[in-house]
């Protein structure tokens, strides 16, 4: 009878372990080397273009101007007008103002039919460098926004909730200040309609499909 534990057992468990051990190297070679070059079944998921996530304003408003030190000539009016001098304002036979060629850049189509083409609904004809408002206040070309809520009070109300427009900045306000973007940063006051833009991607699954096989037959 064999005692146990005797020495050729001990030899035959020894050369089974290192069997085993030499086929688990075999099988991490066999795997890093890609041996039976499997399909790599996750594809690229590409970027999201850039400009979605741009938080600058499209448009400078006079504030920005001033802030930035960059030109306000355009709003130095009575560098052409004459102080006390009303302007006559004129019109087309379809009653549309005719903007003279000092101001050709104004493009005005403010609502739906032209219904707000009077540019003393905003400006003031008796002092070119304030707005004035249907409560009779004059306000500064810095309050642009107070001009448009006095007569759209209930997008006024939203924006100034923050339900429209956007705040740049800071939820938490310990961390930096937050700004909330004016009216004129987004809508041309002269030709307020926000133009068509690109839409953005939908979102992206993170599992994407396997590459489509060739067909088989
Ligand atoms: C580069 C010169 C220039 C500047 C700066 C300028 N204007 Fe004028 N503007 C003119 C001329 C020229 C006319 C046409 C003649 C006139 O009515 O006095 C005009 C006409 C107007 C009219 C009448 C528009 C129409 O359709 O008949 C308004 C309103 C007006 N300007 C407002 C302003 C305001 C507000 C500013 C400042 C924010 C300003 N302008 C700055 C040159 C200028
Ligand atoms: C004197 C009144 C008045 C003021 C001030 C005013 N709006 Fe308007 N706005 C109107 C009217 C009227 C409409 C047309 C509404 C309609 O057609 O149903 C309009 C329409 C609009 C529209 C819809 C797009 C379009 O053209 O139909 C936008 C956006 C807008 N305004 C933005 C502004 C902004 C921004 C300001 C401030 C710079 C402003 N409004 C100041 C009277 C005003
Ligand atoms: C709905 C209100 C509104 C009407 C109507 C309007 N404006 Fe303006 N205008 C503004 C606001 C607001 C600004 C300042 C915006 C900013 O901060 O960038 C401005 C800026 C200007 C400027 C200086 C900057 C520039 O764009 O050249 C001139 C000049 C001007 N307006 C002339 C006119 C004339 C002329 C008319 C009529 C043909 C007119 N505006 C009609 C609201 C109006
Ligand atoms: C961050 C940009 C942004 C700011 C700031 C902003 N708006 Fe708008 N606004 C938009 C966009 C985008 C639309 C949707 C345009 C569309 O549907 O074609 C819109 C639509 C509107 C409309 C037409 C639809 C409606 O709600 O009746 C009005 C009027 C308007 N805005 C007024 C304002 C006023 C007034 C302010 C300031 C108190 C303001 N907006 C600030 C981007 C802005």
């Amino acid at each position: 009878m064999e005692r146990p534990h005797s020495g050729s057992s001990v030899k035959r468990t020894n050369w089974v372990l290192a069997g085993v051990t030499v086929s688990f190297f075999g099988m991490v070679v066999v795997l890093l080397t890609n041996t039976w070059g499997r399909p790599n079944l996750r594809t690229d998921i590409p970027l999201v273009d850039p400009s979605f996530l741009d938080t600058t304003a499209s448009r400078k408003s006079y504030s920005d101007l001033v802030r930035d030190k960059e030109d306000v000539s355009d709003f130095d009016c009575y560098l052409c007008h004459e102080r006390g001098v009303k302007p006559q304002i004129k019109f087309d036979a379809n009653h549309h103002v005719i903007v003279p060629e000092e101001h050709a850049n104004i493009v005005l189509g403010h609502g739906s039919h032209d219904r707000n083409n009077h540019c003393f609904n905003c400006h003031n004809e008796n002092n070119r460098e304030t707005f004035y408002i249907r409560d009779g206040r004059e306000l500064r070309f810095s309050e642009s926004s107070t001009l448009c809520g006095s007569c759209h009070g209930p997008t006024y109300n939203d924006w100034e909730a923050g339900a429209h427009g956007r705040t740049n900045g800071y939820w938490d306000r310990s961390k930096g200040p937050a700004h909330r973007l004016d009216c004129v940063n987004c809508h041309n006051p002269h030709s307020p309609r926000i133009p068509s833009r690109k839409p953005a991607p939908g979102p992206n699954s993170l599992h994407p499909s396997p590459p489509k096989s060739a067909p088989t037959h």
